[in-house]
């Protein structure tokens, strides 16, 4: 056993997967094999969570049985709809997803079971019923917010239909599905590995997908496209991009959106992602939050050597797309937990306990004095 420390894991290859390749040298990323750019001009988000799960894209037969039993596993319990409209809205909105979906776990059908069937039925349910967990939690309750699990056929379209202020036209729901596809899976991120750390001590897939929810809070992960949103919102009461990241980097703070631990250059997902953002904004009149943007992604390549990562401009798409702030990083949820789902499936296909070592720097050696015998401090 190596006695060298990699910190954060950083390079470390800490198991196998077939589910998404990001190379690090090329920046390319594919699901299943299939590249990314091609997957956010073609594909549906709901085809997109049968490749990751089944492995495979789908026939037109076998698609069309998926999405009847995505769109009839939408419903939560009324009893647990009521409990998450209680919660304040001051509570953090990943905090109160994280505990819908620990409830949720309790009374799943396939309760104690981790086979492969009983796992995938448990995926496609959850896939299914996270928006709705997500209207539930809605801080603007809308009058409409208990809207008809059944509102729209595709995933997209439902989350706009009981999310958004706006009435949704087609090139928002192509917007918000890209934005689906391009959030589903990335190997081996934070929430992913937490996700699968847990399912690899059998402990089941609810279990591992909230884990997946309470690191993927963190700024530092998906927690980031709120924070830009914030942060655009800050640069224009200012007004001047220039004199906000000057004050920021005199500070030292990050910028959220920029920087990635494995992508050291261009996110190709940021390339697809920034389109929608510039196109949304043409069209409905409102693209200074694009160009705000672009000022920042400016300076920070040139001055410090960062690119944007997806969060950057998703948080334009899902602003203009007239979704709540506080559900960008639950809306991340929506769409990620097709890869958590899958790597939990690969994880107990292919089980062993996952359990690095550490390298001890504490002290050693004391003598153990009785509670009675310690001098107080
Ligand atoms: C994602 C992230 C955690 C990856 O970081 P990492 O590869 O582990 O790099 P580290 O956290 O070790 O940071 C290395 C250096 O780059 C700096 N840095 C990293 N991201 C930065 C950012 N977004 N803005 C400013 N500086 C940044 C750090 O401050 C650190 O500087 P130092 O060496 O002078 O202390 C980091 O880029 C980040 O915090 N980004 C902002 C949050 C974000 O957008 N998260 C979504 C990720 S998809």
């Amino acid at each position: 056993m190596t006695n060298q420390v990699y910190h954060g894991l950083e390079g470390i290859l800490a198991g196998e997967s077939a589910i998404c390749k990001v190379d690090h040298e090329s920046g390319g990323l594919s699901y299943r094999g299939y590249a990314i750019e091609d997957l956010a001009a073609e594909a549906t988000f709901e085809e997109v969570v049968y490749l990751l799960l089944m492995g495979t894209l789908p026939d037109p037969p076998h698609f069309l049985d998926f999405q009847n039993e995505l769109v009839s596993s939408r419903a939560i319990p009324s009893h647990l709809f009521d409990v998450l409209q209680d919660i304040p809205t001051t509570v953090n909105r990943m905090d109160a997803l994280r505990t819908a979906v620990s409830y949720l776990g309790m009374e799943d059908p396939d309760l104690g079971l981790n086979t492969h069937a009983a796992n995938l039925r448990k995926a496609i349910r959850l896939t299914a019923q996270m928006p709705s967990l997500l209207a539930a939690l809605n801080v603007y309750k809308k009058e409409d917010n208990n809207v008809s699990p059944q509102s729209a056929q595709s995933h997209a379209a439902h989350l706009l239909a009981i999310l958004s202020t706006e009435k949704p036209d087609a090139f928002s729901v192509k917007a918000l599905n890209t934005a689906l596809i391009l959030y589903a899976e990335h190997e081996f991120n934070a929430s992913t590995f937490a996700a699968r750390v847990t399912a690899s001590s059998l402990s089941d897939m609810h279990s591992a997908i909230v884990s997946g929810i309470g690191t993927l809070k963190g700024p530092l992960h998906g927690g980031a496209n709120e924070a830009v949103m914030e942060m655009l919102i800050e640069v224009d009461k200012i007004g001047d991009v220039r004199q906000y990241l000057r004050g920021k980097f005199a500070n030292k703070e990050r910028i959220m959106g920029f920087g990635h631990r494995v992508l050291k250059k261009e996110d190709p997902r940021s390339l697809i992602i920034q389109r929608y953002a510039k196109a949304l904004g043409e069209r409905k009149n409102q693209t200074k939050w694009y160009d705000y943007s672009l000022q920042i992604e400016n300076i920070m390549r040139e001055e410090k050597g960062f690119y944007p990562n997806l969060d950057f401009y998703s948080a334009t798409v899902f602003f203009l797309l007239g979704l709540p702030v506080s559900l960008y990083t639950p809306l991340f949820v929506c769409s990620r937990v097709a890869g958590w789902t899958a790597h939990v499936i690969e994880q107990h296909d292919q089980n062993r306990l996952i359990r690095p070592r550490c390298r001890y720097t504490g002290k050693q050696h004391l003598r153990f004095v009785p509670l009675s015998e310690r001098d107080a401090n």
